[in-house]
């Protein structure tokens, strides 16, 4: 995953300047997907002086519009370096830590976090690094706190597109990742096995985050109609 990736900014590169490319590997929608995830996390709870785990944050599509709600600590995570360090220079958050990690990992004392997002990030592993990953999540996590995941499953119609290119580009040359659907039973059962409660699925394409429609971005840009983020989303938490 980690050489994929490194592939894809580098690929990205090659015909984009930098700050483009740097938007473009971790899936676009830079700014509208980065207010979405931002509220999307303040809808499950995620308080001014709450302490985020951002597993996978890429070049900081999430940090840069927390950085105007979040006064409490951040920890972003990624396997490319080059996407970590983008992130940090996009959020100018000196207080928040920015961490490139080699394994799945947190690098966290156990009991300190009060969320912990993956966005994008299990759509790109193996379901077994992901049951690691959540073993980790509850790890940091304090008693009560939440796990939010994004995820692709066949249930949601409109992620069969994913699947399809996905075929395609197991035909021809790769450049993209591993796309990987999850089965929403497999997370409940996951939950149960390392004893996390589930609290909310919720469908891809339903909106349920409150946000000013239409959105108006920092740069002007009018978003008229979005769902959420598109992938559907599941809230654990970690019982008291
Ligand atoms: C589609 S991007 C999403 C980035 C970010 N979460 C967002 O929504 O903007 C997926 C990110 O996960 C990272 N990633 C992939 N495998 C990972 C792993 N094992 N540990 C941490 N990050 C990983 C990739 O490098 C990439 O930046």
């Amino acid at each position: 995953m980690k050489s994929a990736y490194e592939g894809l900014v580098e690929h990205s590169k090659g015909f984009l300047g930098r700050d483009d490319a740097m938007r473009y590997a971790i899936g676009g929608q830079f700014e509208a997907f980065g207010v979405i995830e931002r509220e999307l996390l303040r809808f499950y709870g995620l308080q001014p002086e709450h302490y985020l785990v951002d597993v996978g944050c890429g070049s900081g599509r999430l940090a840069k519009p927390l950085a105007e709600f979040l006064q409490g600590s951040y920890l972003g995570t990624d396997i490319v370096a080059e996407l970590v360090e983008y992130a940090r220079s996009l959020a100018q958050r000196p207080d928040w830590r920015f961490e490139a990690v080699e394994q799945i990992a947190i690098p966290e004392e156990s009991g300190r976090a009060d969320m912990v997002c993956f966005f994008s990030v299990f759509t790109h592993l193996l379901h077994e690094q992901t049951y690691m990953y959540l073993e980790e999540a509850k790890r940091v996590l304090k008693p009560g706190g939440r796990i939010v995941l994004s995820f692709l499953e066949f249930l949601e119609p409109a992620h069969w597109i994913v699947f399809a290119e996905t075929i395609e580009d197991a035909r021809g040359p790769r450049i993209h990742p591993l796309n990987v659907f999850i089965d929403r039973h497999a997370i409940h059962i996951w939950a149960h096995h390392l004893g996390l409660r589930v609290d909310d699925i919720r469908s891809g394409g339903e909106r349920f985050v409150p946000l000013p429609h239409p959105l108006t971005l920092e740069d002007g840009t009018v978003v008229e109609d979005f769902g959420n983020l598109g992938q559907s989303i599941a809230v654990l938490s970690k019982p008291e």
